[in-house]
């Protein structure tokens, strides 16, 4: 697939087009050879297919390659961000044993880098807005029922919500379509939230506000601060400096919801789901050094940063991968 994605093989074939290989290796640039038995290899997964005899054509897979930006950059990470850190990652355990913060991972051993991969893609802007519309485009497969299955608002509350680390405000502009009467405030670093662009019809709902989440949260009075896939990209210590940043704006009535990929008893989820999440779980520890966590590791996780976190709901559903739990306040 790195071959695919850095030759853009899939730009260079029309949507009902069937081309020979020698055509393709022309326009692409990719020598005869070596195109024809890369892409008979990623056939075998349904991306391009061979209709007749050496000649290449779409599949609906390999399509969504020219079809949709945002899964061309996710392609794009996998391969020249994801490959190359796991690659590194057995030797980042073995330099570090259990890492302790990001920048004892796979993916800065990767890049010959001290910094984490957060602090890295700030100094490579391209990166770094690939990155965050990759991840807006796993955002967007997201089911929005299920999260608001879960939500502690009723539909038609007036509430502020405010979506921590919320990257360039994906799940808020969705959730903000279902819930017509409360308000979000998506937080991220500055260059995260620069180019995010929001539906005129939602732009008196839906603000932005950079915030770094080893700064205390500015912002007091909201009903909720969301945290989705935030937790999972840092170590314990780390989590637990987040959540203690949190204390200030705890009470009574405020919810923290923290939305994360969760672990569960080995077996007891279908095979697909066990290995969805599993397979997230060594992705963290690959670019982050951190891991996806039990039920009961969130426990001890809240009470480390403050007694008076309440884990007061935990959903989780066995096609979802992602656990949501709801967090209140002992006054
Ligand atoms: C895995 S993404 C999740 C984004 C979004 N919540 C979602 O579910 O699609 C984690 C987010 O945390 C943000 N982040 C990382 N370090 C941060 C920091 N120190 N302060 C605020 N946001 C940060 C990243 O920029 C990124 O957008």
């Amino acid at each position: 697939m790195q071959a695919v994605h850095r030759y853009q093989i899939a730009a260079y074939i029309d949507s009902h087009e069937t081309i020979p290989f020698e055509e393709l290796s022309k326009r692409s640039g990719l020598n005869l050879v070596d195109l024809r038995r890369i892409l008979r290899l990623v056939m075998t997964r349904r991306v391009f297919c061979e209709p007749r005899p050496d000649h290449v054509a779409h599949t609906a897979a390999s399509w969504l390659l020219v079809e949709d930006s945002r899964v061309r950059d996710l392609s794009g990470i996998i391969c020249d961000e994801r490959f190359p850190a796991s690659a590194r990652v057995v030797d980042a355990l073995m330099m570090y044993g259990q890492p302790q913060s990001p920048a004892e991972s796979g993916f800065s051993l990767a890049n010959q880098t001290k910094r984490g991969l957060y602090e890295e893609l700030k100094h490579f802007p391209a990166r770094q807005a690939r990155w965050t519309l990759a991840m807006s485009a796993m955002a967007q497969k997201i089911d929005f029922d299920y999260i608001l299955e879960n939500f502690p608002l009723r539909s038609n509350e007036t509430a502020t919500v405010v979506d921590v680390g919320g990257g360039n405000g994906t799940i808020s502009l969705g959730l903000a379509r279902r819930l017509p009467n409360a308000t979000f405030l998506v937080q991220d670093a500055p260059d995260v939230i620069h180019d995010a662009k929001v539906p005129e019809d939602l732009q008196s709902r839906i603000m932005y506000q950079a915030y770094n989440f080893f700064q205390p949260q500015p912002v007091s009075g909201a009903r909720v601060y969301y945290f989705r896939n935030v937790f999972h990209n840092w170590p314990d210590d780390t989590c637990v400096q987040i959540l203690k940043n949190h204390v200030g704006i705890m009470e009574g009535h405020t919810i923290l919801v923290i939305d994360d990929f969760a672990l569960h008893e080995p077996l007891t989820v279908s095979p697909y789901e066990e290995r969805r999440r599993r397979n997230m779980d060594i992705t963290m520890l690959t670019y982050f050094g951190s891991r996806e966590r039990t039920i009961r590791e969130w426990g001890k996780l809240l009470a480390m940063a403050d007694v008076r976190f309440r884990l007061q709901g935990v959903a989780q559903h066995g096609k979802q991968p992602n656990t949501i739990l709801e967090v209140g306040w002992s006054v």
